[in-house]
């Protein structure tokens, strides 16, 4: 069984992704330079994306990962809880927050949040995909690989029901797939 069979469509192949990826890595390679970034990943969906863009880069960078789930996602006012918190006091440091999709943004922007609360010199967020149309809190991502259109996509690390994180492009799922 391959997860292939289970694709409509292939939205961004390897091909789109790693240049993409390599795109984004020599910019913050420019913008970060001597500025010993930190580089915080958002599990488990920036898994994938984040392994290689921190790969691509040539600067040294520190890497940190965080563990986030959100209650009230359909709204602002939700809460965003830490379940797997950073490793090291990020007070005067450069951080960059990697993550895989930009949906509604509450859970970015919420995040964010917290992070500028504990004075970091700057916080900057990274995304493979941006989804647009779906926007609800005021958040833009300040680098972007692909703006998407309002569609569920998989792969690259991001899941339908934990599964298909480990398919190598970005992914739209056979309508039939949803009701199995
Ligand atoms: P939001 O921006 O707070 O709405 O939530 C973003 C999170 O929802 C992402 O980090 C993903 O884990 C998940 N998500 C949003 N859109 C998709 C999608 O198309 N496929 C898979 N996961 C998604
Ligand atoms: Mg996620």
């Amino acid at each position: 069984m391959s997860m292939y069979d289970d694709l409509a469509q292939i939205l961004i192949d390897k091909q789109s992704l790693s240049e993409g990826v390599a795109k984004l890595a020599h910019q913050l390679d420019g913008d970060y330079a001597d500025k010993n970034p930190l580089l915080v990943c958002v599990l488990k969906g920036s898994s994938v994306f984040y392994v290689n863009l921190v790969t691509a880069m040539q600067i040294p960078v520190e890497m940190e990962f965080v563990s986030v789930s959100s209650y009230g996602a359909g709204t602002t006012s939700g809460q965003v809880k830490i379940k797997k918190d950073l490793d090291v006091d990020i007070a005067g440091r450069h951080v960059i927050v990697v993550e895989d999709i930009i949906d509604t943004g509450n859970t970015l922007s919420l995040l964010k949040k917290l992070l500028e609360e504990r004075n970091p010199a700057s916080v900057k967020i990274c995304a493979l995909l941006d989804k647009k149309a779906r926007r609800v809190a005021d958040i833009e991502g300040d680098y972007v690989c692909f703006d998407i259109p309002d569609e569920f996509v998989v792969g690259y690390g991001l899941d339908y029901a934990e599964k298909y994180r480990n398919l190598p492009e970005i992914g739209v799922l056979k309508s039939e797939v949803y009701s199995k």
